[in-house]
Parts: structure tokens; C-alpha cells; sequence
């Protein structure tokens, strides 16, 4: 079973084949990173503008790549939400087209669920029945999220940011410093060779301890990034010289660890309280070293399983999207031309 899979939610254009819902045969992704780079983040009409000029030849290259010929696909996938809109109505224009045209079911993917899906998409990877309920944390650039994953199409959230996402926060604090975009890898390469001790940022504590709910949510469970950034850009101002004097790699490592230390104490509480045997990351920011070894010392601590999304498929692909539809099947949602983005779509 061949699927073609179409990703357009934020600024990657992305087409790939996927066999049985594991097997990549191609995954071809197109980053607009350079087009954003001198607003210092996504500007949403540069986006949609880039996808409808690159989303041909991406889909061509992923065919190509894949050896297949059109008739050798059985479904079209796409990403239909959550996402900008006009990037959103790119991808899915061209997906309905072609299974239009190629007379095979569409099926829609919700982008959330595909990042948690390439925790299944390493060679050595478990199967999602092997593995399940799962713990995973979600960190990039428009998500944070702690989710429990019961199945494939079962999930069940136990916490969010309540502000900035954790990628958002890197990408704010690396501007705030003048480090380039995006600004997670720019921290990254900056913070390895920081002293992570040099500054104590606070770890984003986001509730009044008396607040037993935010919503449906446990507030121990939830994530807070603004105070961070805030933090930081007080620390700047009083501060001036650390971004000359050579101290900067210091502050860098200590915004980072900070980051890094609220999401960890957050993994750690779900951890206690769900009592899974395996726990994953996924998302761009699941790229970043210093997470990954954290959270091998976290797996350690409790003797879990971990399993980190291989890192060609943490920031945005469509190999996650062409696999998590083969592995799930499309009986009840194929074909539907009346399909519409779902930008707030959510997981639960
Ligand atoms: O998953 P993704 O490609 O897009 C969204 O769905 O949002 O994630 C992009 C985010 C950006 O905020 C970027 O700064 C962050 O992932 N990122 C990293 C690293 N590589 C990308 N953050 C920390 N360390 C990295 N190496
Ligand atoms: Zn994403």
C-alpha cells in the first residue's frame, strides 16, 4: 500500500512516499527558512505564496525519488490542520486535485498526530502496539504539548503551553540575543560551549498553586514560556554588555537550560502520575542535543523505554503525514472533496 503524502502547515513544503505506513521511500522537503529569515519568524503570506510555487515540483520529486509511477499509489495524504490557513490551503488544494484526478480516496491528517507518529518511524523503532500507552512530549515551533498516546488515534492531552510554545520561546530569546533564525539550532550552537549555571532563569511555573484546574488540565502538567522571555529581556537590558564582551554563550546556555528544565520537570510529573513503560519527544525541537541527553537521563532514572523521532523527521515532513495514514487506513474518510483546513484543529 502506497500512499503520497502532502505537508504544507507552516514554512516547509513537504511531499513523501510511504509503504505499509513504515517503509520511507522518499521524503522530500523544501524549507522557506531563508525567505522568513530577515523578518526574524513566518510571515504567513510569504508561505503560502512559496508553497504554490514549489508544491509541483516537490510532489514530481518525491514520485521520482520514490521510482513509483501515479498508478502505483492507493491514497493521497494531507495535512489539513492545525496550521496557518493560507499554507494549509495549499497543500490540501493540491492533494484533492490529485486524488481527483487519480481517482483514490484523500485522507486527512491532523499534523499533531503525524509528529506523533514519527516516533514510529526509526529503523529500530517499536511498534505503536508494542509501545502504547505512551507518554510523549510535543516541542516545536507552533506546539507544546504532554499527550498520552493510548493507540494510534487515541490520545489524550495532559498538558499544554498556556503561552508560547518551546520552539516560539527559543526562536524569541535567540532574536532578543541577535542570534540568527530559527533560533532554536542558533542557541544550540551557541549554548554548547555555555555555562548552563551562569544565569538561574525561572522554570515557568504557570498556576497559582490554589488553581487545582486550567480547564480540563492539570496546571503541574502545563507549560508557561513568557516570563521566560521576559526574564531574559529584563537581564539583557541590565545586562548590555554580555553580547559583546563574550558572555553571551553563557546566557544562551542558561535561557536554553531553563527551557529545557520546565519541560523535563513537566515529563517527569507525567511520568509518576501515568505509570507507561515507554515515553517519546517529537518535534523540532526534539533535534536539539541537550533535550535528547536530558532525556536519556530521565529514561535512565525510571528505567523506561525512550524513543526519540529520528531527526530528519522532527521539524515538519510529509513522511509522517504519508505514514501515519497507512498505518491507520482511510475507509471512513476517503475521497471527500468537501474537505476544508481545520487551522485549530486539535488532538482530543
Ligand atoms: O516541528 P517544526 O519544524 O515546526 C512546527 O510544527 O512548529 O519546529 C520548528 C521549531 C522552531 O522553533 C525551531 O527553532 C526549533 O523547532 N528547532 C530547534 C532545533 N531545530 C529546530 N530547537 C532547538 N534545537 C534545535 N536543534
Ligand atoms: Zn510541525
Amino acid at each position: 500500500m502506497n500512499v503520497l503524502g502532502i505537508e504544507t502547515s507552516c514554512d516547509e513544503t513537504s511531499a513523501a512516499v510511504v509503504r505499509d505506513g513504515t517503509v520511507v521511500l522518499s521524503n522530500v522537503v523544501y524549507s522557506q527558512i531563508a525567505q522568513h529569515r530577515p523578518y526574524g519568524g513566518v510571515v504567513p503570506e510569504i508561505a503560502s505564496r512559496s508553497h504554490v510555487e514549489e508544491i509541483g515540483g516537490i510532489v514530481s520529486k518525491a514520485m521520482a525519488d520514490a521510482g513509483l509511477d501515479w498508478k502505483d499509489l492507493d491514497a493521497v495524504a494531507v495535512t489539513y490542520g492545525p496550521g496557518l490557513a493560507s499554507s494549509l490551503l495549499v497543500g490540501l488544494a493540491a492533494a484533492k486535485a490529485l486524488a481527483l484526478r487519480l481517482a483514490k480516496p484523500l485522507v486527512p491528517v491532523n499534523h499533531v498526530e503525524a509528529h506523533l507518529f514519527s516516533l514510529f518511524l526509526g529503523e529500530e523503532s517499536p511498534r505503536p502496539e508494542t509501545a502504547c500507552p505512551l507518554v510523549a512530549l510535543m516541542v516545536s515551533g507552533g506546539h507544546t504539548a504532554l499527550v498520552r498516546m493510548d493507540k494510534v488515534g487515541r490520545y489524550h492531552l495532559l498538558g499544554q503551553t498556556l503561552d508560547d510554545a518551546a520552539g516560539e520561546a527559543l526562536d524569541k530569546g535567540a532574536n532578543l540575543m541577535k542570534l540568527g533564525y530559527p533560533g532554536g539550532p542558533e542557541i544550540e550552537k551557541v549554548a554548547a560551549v555555555g555555562d548552563p549555571a551562569y544565569v538561574k532563569f525561572p522554570r515557568g511555573v504557570v498556576a497559582n498553586p490554589r488553581d487545582d484546574r486550567i480547564g480540563d488540565l492539570d496546571p503541574r502538567l502545563c507549560f508557561s514560556f513568557s516570563g521566560l522571555k521576559t526574564a531574559l529581556l529584563y537581564y539583557l537590558k541590565d545586562h548590555p554588555q554580555v553580547l559583546t564582551d563574550g558572555t553571551l554563550k553563557h546566557v544562551a546556555a542558561s535561557y536554553q537550560e531553563a527551557v529545557f528544565d520546565a519541560l523535563l520537570s513537566r515529563t517527569e510529573r507525567a511520568l509518576q502520575q501515568e505509570r507507561v513503560s515507554f515515553f517519546g519527544c517529537v518535534g523540532g525541537v526534539a533535534k536539539n542535543q541537550r533535550l535528547r541527553e536530558k532525556l536519556v537521563g530521565l529514561a535512565k532514572k525510571y528505567d523506561l523505554q525512550l524513543l526519540l523521532a529520528p531527526m530528519a523527521y522532527c521539524t515538519d515532513n510529509a513522511a509522517m503525514v504519508a505514514a501515519l495514514a497507512g498505518a491507520t487506513g482511510w475507509s471512513a474518510t476517503g475521497g471527500s472533496q468537501d474537505l476544508d483546513v481545520q487551522p485549530d484543529l486539535t488532538i482530543s
